[in-house]
Parts: structure tokens; C-alpha cells; sequence
């Protein structure tokens, strides 16, 4: 495998930056070409993309392409979708494609795949039956609860009324304690959702939930507790029998295709459930099969190569104007950071360049009251992508106009910028009358000039919203790539668990001898 900084394509991008590339300008090419929206845009399975207003031309369109080649990007994602092994690290295959493959598909696994997939989802239609079950409490923490989260809420206008879904995930307490007044033993199933079932937040409140359950005269387990796990044996230990496994070629991050997605089925039923496996598939076959220069995934990752590596840029908004996709930056910053946020290669060596950026953003039109002003006229750059979805799943169309009206225009805010010339023409606020005139209107220029992509849905449904997860794994794959990465590993987790291990007998102990000083003082006073 060749690093992306080892290929003659890296060099080229290099030079084409210096030459033109620091300098582009978004105005200037819209004017130039009257077909760069045509040029710069792409259709995949369920998303539309409009990448033209990124600070891209033909020419990095070209070296990005041959970069991708160079580092034989295609051949790798076709020995990652087989099965090869791509976790090194841990030992294991990647193989979260084949949990949407449809059955009988010659696909890895997909026997034991679906004999799962088939039981989870009958299991998922019997409680959706039970009319006696109003309340689901999911207990997982990162992958077994961010993809649930985020999905149940955006497809929202797909669940059963009269059914509460909660997801608990924090040790903090009051992430439990908040949830369990509201329910009655006899009408809440709890999932307990843990790829390793040992993780001490998902056990704590496990535990907590198990204890509130029998102290509130609750019984028969087996009918209010399941789990989702690999660890079938351990949640038997805890005396769950109702389990749903999978396997260690399931990444947490990339685990709500698997059994852990069982509150979504819960919440939409088998058919819709099949119908998100079904658009996160549509998109695996576009990964696989489309051109590089048309794949979308492939294109995004260049562009956060070409974004991070070359311009510098060090994070990336994602800004959904849907508020049932209000969690979807967090399920990314998960996806993405957990993913690339490495600073060495598969053999261990100490990378040169940056890897992922921080990612991170609210729904729209809430950002616009909060930060966008830094988006606007701050000193950093921050490209900015926007989610549009066309239909609403409600009846207010004049709020519908107003949201979509709102992304446009912060793209087009974004781009075209305001120069002080400009800001000098236009009436000045009363309040800022005093102002000599020169001055008030720097404040009120903006440099405009800065990319974004617009990512567009015609509705969101469970295949729109599959296909839209399955682009962000494969996009986050490809950048990975090429920083030669392993982007399905997670140690940099570790040494916090660990020393957490260590501290915890210390808050009974008191013994705060070989501590370094800091730690030592804070859990003084804490225990003080
Ligand atoms: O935070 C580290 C991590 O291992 C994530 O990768 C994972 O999604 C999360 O913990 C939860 O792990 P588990 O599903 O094993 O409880």
C-alpha cells in the first residue's frame, strides 16, 4: 500500500496548491464557468450532492483522482468489502457491509447474518405488538447507543404512537435517574446494548436499571430485559436470556445495521428497518461500483484530504437543516473522529500530516444563532455541510419554505461574502450612527469565499437515511486510506479506561501517594 504522501500525485497537489489552489476563488469560477454546478455535482443512491461550492477546479479534481489511484484506493476497498482482513490491529475483518447485503446475496456471512437479522426483527414486532410495553430504555454507550439515537428521532414520522423510546448511556447518574421515574417495571423492556458487554458505563447502569427493576416488585426478567451483544456469555452471566448477537467484524461505531439496532426496529418495524439495510446498501454498491470521479464517498474523502492536508483546514461543520437529524453530528463526531483521529500509520510510523478533523455542528437553523457568525467572519476557515431534505414529514410548508430558504441562503452567505465597498452602500443601523461610516462597514463586510457542500435529500426516509450513514462510513474510510490509517481501531480509548481503573479504589482508599500533583490536589478536595 503506497501513503498518500509517498505518490507523485501528493507532490502535484502540493505545487497546484501553491500555484493556484491557496488562491481560488468561489465568485471568480462561478463566473468563469456557467457549468459548475453540472460539473461539481453527484447523484448517489438516495443523496444528491452539490460540491461546487468547494475551493476546487479540474485540475485538483484530477490530482485528487490520481492520488486516489496511486494509492490504490480502489483495490483496497475491494479486499475491504471481501473481507480481508483491515483491522490489523485488532485482528479482524470489516465487514459492516455484509450486514445489509440482501439474503442470499454472495456475500460474507449472509446466512448467519440474516438468521439474526430475522430473529431480532420478529423479536422487534412482537414488542411493537405488546400493548402492555410503552416504554424501551436502551443502556449502551458509544456505537450501542449514538446510531440508535440519532435514527429513532429522524425517522420519527415512522414510529408507533403510544411507544417511548429512552436511551440512557452516561455513568453520570443523572442520565438514569432521570429516566426511571417515568416507568413501570411491568410496561419497559430494557436493552441492554454492549458489543463486549464489560463496558462500566453500559454496566453500571445495567445494574442500576436491574436493581430499580426488582426493588419497584418487578419480575420475570426474561420478558423486560434483552441484550445486543458478542458477549452472549456474559449477558447470560447477568441473567439476560433474550440476546441478540453479532460479530467482532462489527466495529461499535458501525454496529446499528447489527443487532444493536434493535430500539430502531422497535421504533419503525422489521419492514422499514429492512428498508434502511436496504438504502445503506444501495449506497455499498455505488462505493463499489461507481467511477471514482462519480462516487461520491470517494469524492468526499479526497475533498477532506485535499481540505485538511493542503488548505489546513482543521474541522468540518456538518449543519442538518432537519431537527430529527439533531444528533447526526454527534453519531459523526463518533463515526469520524473515533475512526481517523490517529497520528500513526498501519506500520506504526509517526504521520507527518494531519488525519481527521473535528467535526461537530447543530440542526439549522439553531447554528445560525450561535455560531455562525465565527463561520462567517471568524479568522479560520470551517467548510460547512449543509443537509437539505426536500419533503417535510409535517404539514407546516410555510416553515418547510422558510428552513430550506434559511440553508440556501447560509451557503450562499458563505460564498459570495459582502465587501466593506458593498457594506458602505447600504443603510446604516440607527444605533450605529456615530460610527464613522469606514469603519462600521469592515464590521459589516464578510470575506466570503468559504466552501461548502450541500447535500440534498428529496425526503427522509429509512432508505434515504441509510444510504446518507453508509456515504459518511465509506467517505470516512476513504481519507483513512489514504493517511494509511487504521481507521477501525480505537486504543487511543484505552489509557483513560485504564487510569480510571486505577483511580477508582483510590476514592475509598484515600491514598493519593504517587499521584501526580494535580490529581493528587483535585482528589483531595474531592474527598475533602
Ligand atoms: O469508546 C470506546 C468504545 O469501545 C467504542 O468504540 C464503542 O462503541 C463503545 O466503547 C461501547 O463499547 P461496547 O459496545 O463494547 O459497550
Amino acid at each position: 500500500m503506497t501513503r498518500c504522501d509517498g505518490t507523485e500525485a501528493w507532490v502535484a497537489l502540493r505545487g497546484h496548491f501553491e500555484a493556484q489552489g491557496r488562491e481560488f476563488d468561489l465568485r471568480q469560477a462561478f463566473a468563469r464557468d456557467p457549468g459548475r454546478f453540472a460539473s461539481f455535482s453527484l447523484e448517489a443512491p438516495g443523496v444528491f450532492a452539490d460540491l461546487s461550492k468547494n475551493l476546487v477546479d479540474m485540475a485538483t479534481q484530477h490530482w485528487l483522482l490520481g492520488l486516489a489511484n496511486e494509492c490504490g484506493l480502489p483495490s483496497r476497498r475491494d479486499a475491504m468489502l471481501a473481507g480481508g482482513m483491515a483491522n490489523a490491529t485488532e485482528g479482524r475483518a470489516v465487514l459492516h457491509t455484509a450486514l445489509r447485503a440482501p439474503k442470499g446475496a454472495a456475500s460474507p456471512f449472509n446466512a448467519e447474518v440474516h438468521k439474526v437479522l430475522d430473529a431480532m426483527l420478529a423479536y422487534a414486532e412482537q414488542v411493537r405488538a405488546d400493548a402492555a410495553i410503552t416504554d424501551i430504555v436502551n443502556i449502551g454507550i458509544g456505537g450501542s447507543d449514538l446510531g440508535p439515537q440519532m435514527v429513532v428521532p429522524a425517522l420519527h414520522a415512522f414510529t408507533q404512537p403510544g411507544r417511548r423510546l429512552h436511551f440512557v448511556s452516561n455513568v453520570d447518574g443523572h442520565d438514569i435517574a432521570r429516566v426511571l421515574p417515568q416507568l413501570k417495571p411491568a410496561n419497559t423492556l430494557f436493552i441492554v446494548a454492549s458489543k463486549t458487554f464489560t463496558t462500566q458505563e453500559t454496566m453500571a447502569n445495567a445494574l442500576a436499571a436491574k436493581a430499580w427493576f426488582e426493588a419497584q416488585g418487578g419480575t420475570d426478567i426474561a420478558r423486560h430485559f434483552a441484550a445486543t451483544t458478542t458477549n452472549v456469555k456474559a449477558a447470560a452471566g447477568f441473567g439476560i436470556s433474550t440476546t441478540f448477537g453479532f460479530w467482532d467484524w462489527v466495529g461499535g461505531r458501525y454496529s446499528l445495521w447489527s443487532a444493536i439496532g434493535l430500539p430502531i426496529a422497535i421504533a419503525i418495524g422489521a419492514e422499514n428497518f429492512r428498508a434502511l439495510l436496504a438504502g445503506a446498501h444501495a449506497m455499498d454498491r455505488h462505493f463499489a461500483e461507481a467511477p471514482l470521479a462519480q462516487n461520491l464517498p470517494v469524492q468526499l474523502g479526497l475533498l477532506d484530504v485535499w481540505y485538511r492536508n493542503f488548505h489546513g483546514f482543521t474541522s468540518r461543520s456538518v449543519a442538518p437543516y432537519h431537527q430529527g437529524l439533531a444528533r447526526l453530528p454527534a453519531y459523526l463526531q463518533q463515526l469520524e473522529m473515533e475512526s481517523n483521529g490517529k497520528c500513526v500509520d498501519e506500520l506504526g510510523q509517526r504521520l507527518p500530516y494531519g488525519t481527521s478533523p473535528v467535526v461537530w455542528g447543530e440542526p439549522g437553523t439553531n447554528g445560525q444563532h450561535a455560531y455562525f457568525q465565527m463561520l462567517h467572519q471568524g479568522t479560520d476557515v470551517i467548510p460547512v455541510e449543509f443537509i437539505l431534505v426536500k419533503q417535510a414529514a409535517h404539514g407546516l410548508a410555510d416553515q418547510h419554505t422558510k428552513l430550506l430558504a434559511n440553508g440556501l441562503a447560509q451557503a450562499q452567505a458563505l460564498m459570495l461574502g459582502k465587501t466593506a465597498d458593498e457594506a458602505r452602500h447600504e443603510k446604516a443601523p440607527t444605533a450605529a450612527a456615530d460610527i464613522d461610516r469606514d469603519v462600521l462597514a469592515r464590521h459589516r463586510s464578510f470575506p466570503g469565499n468559504r466552501p461548502s457542500t450541500t447535500l440534498l435529500l428529496e425526503a427522509l426516509t429509512p432508505f434515504s437515511l441509510g444510504a446518507l450513514i453508509a456515504l459518511y462510513e465509506h467517505r470516512v474510510w476513504t481519507s483513512g486510506a489514504l493517511w494509511g490509517i487504521n481507521s477501525f481501531d480505537q486504543w487511543g480509548v484505552e489509557l483513560g479506561k485504564a487510569l480510571c481503573n486505577a483511580l477508582l479504589p483510590r476514592f475509598a482508599s484515600r491514598d493519593t501517594a504517587g499521584l501526580d500533583a494535580s490529581t493528587a490536589g483535585l482528589l483531595k478536595r474531592l474527598l475533602a
